[in-house]
């Protein structure tokens, strides 16, 4: 059966309504505003298991079809959740065995939200039955528009050691292994006599005396990504029997560690994404610029959806400012630019109680006559006028490679450095790519590599030797690639590549790494261009030994002295660069121009002022270029070539725009 496709044919508009939390009049109210706020969508019923089912097998869906009426009523279509999200405190009383478990022990309770154990069967049996009423009773009701399964997985219980999760590792560890002997080589079990010899002898990675087997450990997050895979799975199996034609989709959290997010998206018709930029990260607006690359590329280019944001603060940080005038409807576009069809937040009207009281929203406390709401209602009139934008695509040349072991394998205890985040070490990368305006995509190892001209490989620890294989064959046919230490170094099973590091990429890279140096904190290296000039580097340097590549850097003091920390080889049609330290992010934009620049890659615009972001999207219509300006001062930019501006007021194109502080263009080529 072919999933359905999913193409609104418009920018999504809208935001999570509980109109569970109000009275009728406030819903009138609700409606009017709706429409007057050029609202297409509304996402209804996350939290609201509760209220349909408020007795075990005793369901009760009258306000929620009066609340689906009104909103087709009023034109706004719903994206329905399965409601699965934080079960009924019925649930924990009935079956204390559904809670989540701690890896101290400590049993988690209800009284917040989504307390429940992936693995456990009594809550999947629960959830899968009320998913049953549910779509029996909405399939047919002209405001629904797609499914939304569960919601944030794994957002508060990504890993649950409960008795439930210690079977079904069991049982999913031997579908992985078949044998237990398998499991105890992939584990290297002669390691601290960890030897098994059952099955029923494996337990979770619990807390230990020691630190816990790391295979175990990375095992025990594949097995719970999959785990909360399953739950979404055991939904959407549901749904696609009954409304087979409505599209599913749950809604992906930031860049989510626990997530593997590269085995979800097959099963996901459309992808979501949640985006909570830290606004007291100076460069937060790099960051989201990343997750949505992610975003986009994790189906292959199809448009996405902008799921959850917050019109201005949040509540959940320990201190939660304002978005500046023009921030929100910034950061709106950033995500509209690199790929979105639609800007969806949490939430349409800020609650009176209940812990999220202060996290903004669409209609606030202090009603419609405030900056929140104003700013509300204009981004939603100009999204209505640019429906065009809505299923067009963007290209890169570039692909950053990432993926989910591996993070998960990096960044565990036991190694020469704990400090190593990965998260860190990509926008150490992408910086710069954002920066100099290149797109850029997101691959897994396994993805289609050889399509880029320049792949980007910031410490991916674990590879297979397919993998490994396959990015080594990209370069060969013709593909550049930079890669950064600690890249190649263990298999699938977190066993090294013998050999001298990395194993797998040696001939590559056309080097050999024989030790892993890391620097003291604070402590800073100085590293030599070999064509003159000096850089500063930290947290980690190497012993390299060239086999091929020439040194393009080299560390200026200490034992390492004159030995290489930047090189560059040929390998068949490509060019492999290495980089053996963490260069401060002046030298790393000179690598990374260095690179784009033999890789022949060029940006959707050169010569963009600081903190101006460039993204292009590309339809039936035409080429659209975002010009995005995250900076404090008004700037001038020149396009190379006369273009439309859609949000302008001007209707002949323009070759100069003037971007105010928060500015954004939309432009449109000439057809
Ligand atoms: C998300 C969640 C929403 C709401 C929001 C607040 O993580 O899906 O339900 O809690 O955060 O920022």
């Amino acid at each position: 059966m072919t999933p359905p496709t999913f193409a609104p044919g418009r920018l999504l508009y809208g935001g999570d309504y509980y109109p569970e939390q109000w009275s009728r009049e406030v819903w009138d109210e609700d409606m009017r505003l709706m429409r007057e706020c050029g609202v297409t969508l509304a996402r209804i019923g996350i939290f609201g298991w509760a209220q349909v089912e408020p007795r075990p097998g005793e369901f009760e869906f009258s306000s929620f079809d009066e609340v689906m009426d009104r909103l087709a009523e009023a034109g706004v279509g719903v994206c329905l959740a399965t409601m699965t999200a934080s079960p009924p405190p019925w649930m924990a009383h009935l079956h204390p065995e559904t809670l989540p478990v701690r890896e101290d022990g400590v049993v988690l309770h209800p009284g917040g939200r989504q307390h429940y154990c992936p693995s456990s069967p009594v809550y999947r049996r629960y959830a899968i039955r009320l998913v049953e009423r549910l779509a029996e009773r909405y399939a047919d009701h002209p405001a629904l528009r797609f499914w939304h399964v569960g919601n944030e997985y794994g957002v508060h219980v990504a890993l649950s050691y409960s008795d439930a999760a210690a079977d079904g590792f069991r049982r999913w560890l031997q579908q992985r292994y078949a044998m237990i002997d398998e499991l105890n080589d992939a584990w290297s079990t002669t390691f601290w006599s960890q030897r098994y010899d059952d099955w029923a002898e494996i337990q979770p990675p619990r807390i230990a005396p020691a630190f816990a087997n790391p295979a175990q450990q990375i095992d025990f997050r594949r097995y719970s990504s999959h785990a909360l895979l399953e739950c979404y799975l055991s939904e959407v199996e549901v749904l696609r029997r009954v409304t087979p034609d409505v599209p599913v989709t749950t809604n992906l959290l930031m860049v989510w560690k626990p997530v593997d997010f590269h085995r979800w998206a097959p099963h996901l018709d459309v992808v979501s994404h949640d985006s909570y930029p830290d606004l007291l990260d100076p460069e937060a607006h790099i960051r989201a610029g990343f997750a949505y690359d992610l975003m986009r590329s994790l189906r292959d280019g199809q448009p996405w959806l902008l799921m959850e944001q917050a019109p201005s603060a949040v509540n959940w940080r320990q201190r939660n400012p304002v978005k500046r005038p023009g921030q929100m409807r910034l950061w709106s576009y950033q995500a509209v630019a690199r790929g979105a069809d639609s800007v969806i937040f949490f939430q349409w009207r800020q609650s009176r109680g209940g812990a999220e009281k202060f996290h903004s929203a669409m209609v606030p406390h202090a009603g419609t006559d405030t900056r929140v709401h104003r700013e509300i209602r204009e981004l939603g009139r100009e999204l209505g006028e640019l429906a065009e934008i809505a299923g067009t695509r963007s290209r890169a040349d570039v692909a950053i490679v990432m993926s989910w072991p591996s993070w998960w394998g990096l960044e565990l205890d036991s190694h020469p450095s704990w400090e190593l985040a990965l998260l860190d070490r990509i926008h150490d990368h992408y910086r710069p790519l954002w920066q100099a305006g290149v797109a850029c995509d997101v691959v897994a190892p396994d993805g289609d590599l050889a399509r880029y001209r320049l792949l980007v490989v910031p410490n991916l620890y674990m590879v297979s030797d397919e993998d490994a294989a396959r990015l080594a064959d990209a370069v060969d046919g013709g593909t550049h690639v930079l890669v950064s230490f600690f890249s190649g170094i263990v298999d699938e099973a977190d066993r090294v590549h013998l050999g001298g590091y990395p194993r797998p990429w040696r001939d590559l890279l056309g080097l050999v790494v024989e030790e892993f140096w890391p620097v003291g904190d604070g402590e800073r290296i100085d590293v030599t261009w070999e064509e003159g000039g000096v850089f500063a580097a930290d947290s980690w340097t190497e012993d390299v030994h060239l086999s091929g590549a020439e040194a393009i850097a080299r560390f200026a003091a200490g034992d390492l002295a004159g030995k290489a920390a930047v090189t560059r080889h040929r390998h068949g049609a490509g060019v492999a660069t290495y980089v053996a330290t963490r260069p401060e992010p002046d030298a790393m934009a000179a690598i990374v121009a260095q690179v784009l620049g033999s890789a022949g890659v060029k940006p959707v615009l050169a010569d963009l002022p600081a903190g101006v972001e460039a993204s292009c999207r590309e339809g039936a219509g035409g080429r659209y270029v975002f010009l995005l300006n995250h900076g404090d001062k008004p700037v001038e930019v020149r396009l190379d070539e006369p273009m439309h501006d859609l949000l302008g007021t001007t209707t002949s194109p323009i070759d100069l725009v003037t971007l105010d502080t928060f500015g954004v263009a939309v432009l449109r080529t000439q057809k």
